[in-house]
C-alpha cells in the first residue's frame, strides 16, 4: 500500500514509516518543510529494505498517498487539515493523534468535538474516512525492528476504512480489536494519556495495552 504520513518527521510518524517500509509499504513522509520531509526520508531509507520512502510536503504527501496517517500534535490539526481536505476526500485518514497538554493541571485535553479524531473528521469533512488508531504503539517501540508488544485498537464509522487499517496493522504483526465508532475515539485516547503517565512513573518510554479474558 501507499502510505502518507503528515507529520512523518516526528519520532511516532516516522516510526510508523520504518514499520510499514519493512513490512513492503512505500511511505511517503509529510512535513510543513519538504527539506525536512526529504532529510527525514533519506535518514529512514537505508533501513527500509529496498522500499521506497520519499519526502513531500503535507499536501503534496496527502495527495500522493492511497492511506492518509495524521501524525502531528493535535495542536496541529486547525492549520493543516483544511489545507489537505481536498486530497483526502475518499481516502481512509488515520488518526494517531493524542490531545495532551504537558505542565498544565490537566494532561488529557481533548477538543470540543469530543477526541481529536472526532475534530480531524469535522475538519474533513464527511467525504474523509477518518479511523482512529496506534495510539498505543509508542515512539520508542516502533523505532527498533523487534515484534512489537501491544494490541491495536481502532474505532470509526467506515467497515472498509477500518478493514484497511486493521489490514496496515497485521503487517506489523499487531493484535487487532474493533472497538466501534468513532466516538469511542476519546476514550481510546485517553487510554494514550494513561500510558503516558504510566511511562513518567516507572520511567520507561513503551508502555502499552493487551485486551485479557478472550
Ligand atoms: N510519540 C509517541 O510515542 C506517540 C505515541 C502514540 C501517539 N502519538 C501521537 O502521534 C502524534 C505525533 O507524535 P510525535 O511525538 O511524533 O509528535 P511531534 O514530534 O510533536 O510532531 C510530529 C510532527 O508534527 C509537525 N508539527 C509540529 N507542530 C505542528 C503544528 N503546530 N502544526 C503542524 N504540524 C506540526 C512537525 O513536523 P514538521 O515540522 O516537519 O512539519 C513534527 O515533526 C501526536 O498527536 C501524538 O500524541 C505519539
Amino acid at each position: 500500500m501507499n502510505i502518507s504520513i503528515l507529520g512523518g518527521t516526528g519520532p511516532e510518524g516516522a516510526g510508523l514509516a520504518l514499520r510499514w517500509a519493512l513490512a513492503g509499504h512505500d511511505i511517503i513522509i509529510g512535513s510543513r518543510q519538504v527539506e525536512r520531509a526529504k532529510a527525514k526520508a533519506a535518514e529512514l531509507s537505508p533501513r527500509a529494505k529496498g522500499a521506497t520512502i520519499v519526502g513531500m510536503t503535507n499536501r503534496e504527501a496527502a495527495e500522493a498517498g492511497q492511506v492518509v496517517v495524521l501524525a502531528l500534535p493535535a495542536a496541529g490539526l486547525a492549520a493543516t487539515l483544511p489545507d489537505v481536505k481536498d486530497a483526502c476526500r475518499g481516502k481512509v485518514v488515520v488518526s494517531t493523534v493524542v490531545p495532551l497538554t504537558f505542565g498544565g493541571p490537566r494532561l488529557f485535553t481533548p477538543p470540543p468535538a469530543g477526541s481529536a479524531a472526532e475534530e480531524a473528521q469535522a475538519l474533513l469533512g464527511p467525504e474523509a474516512k477518518v479511523v482512529a488508531a496506534f495510539h498505543h504503539i509508542a515512539a520508542h517501540e516502533l523505532a527498533s525492528e523487534h515484534p512489537i508488544d501491544c494490541d491495536l485498537l481502532i474505532c470509526g464509522d467506515d467497515p472498509a476504512a477500518k478493514a484497511t487499517v486493521a489490514e496496515l496493522g497485521q503487517s506489523l504483526g499487531l493484535r487487532i480489536f474493533d472497538v466501534g465508532p468513532l466516538t469511542n475515539a476519546g476514550p481510546i485516547e485517553g487510554i494514550a494519556a494513561l500510558l503516558a503517565t504510566i511511562n513518567r512513573r516507572h520511567k520507561i518510554k513503551s508502555s502499552g495495552i493487551k485486551i485479557s479474558g478472550l
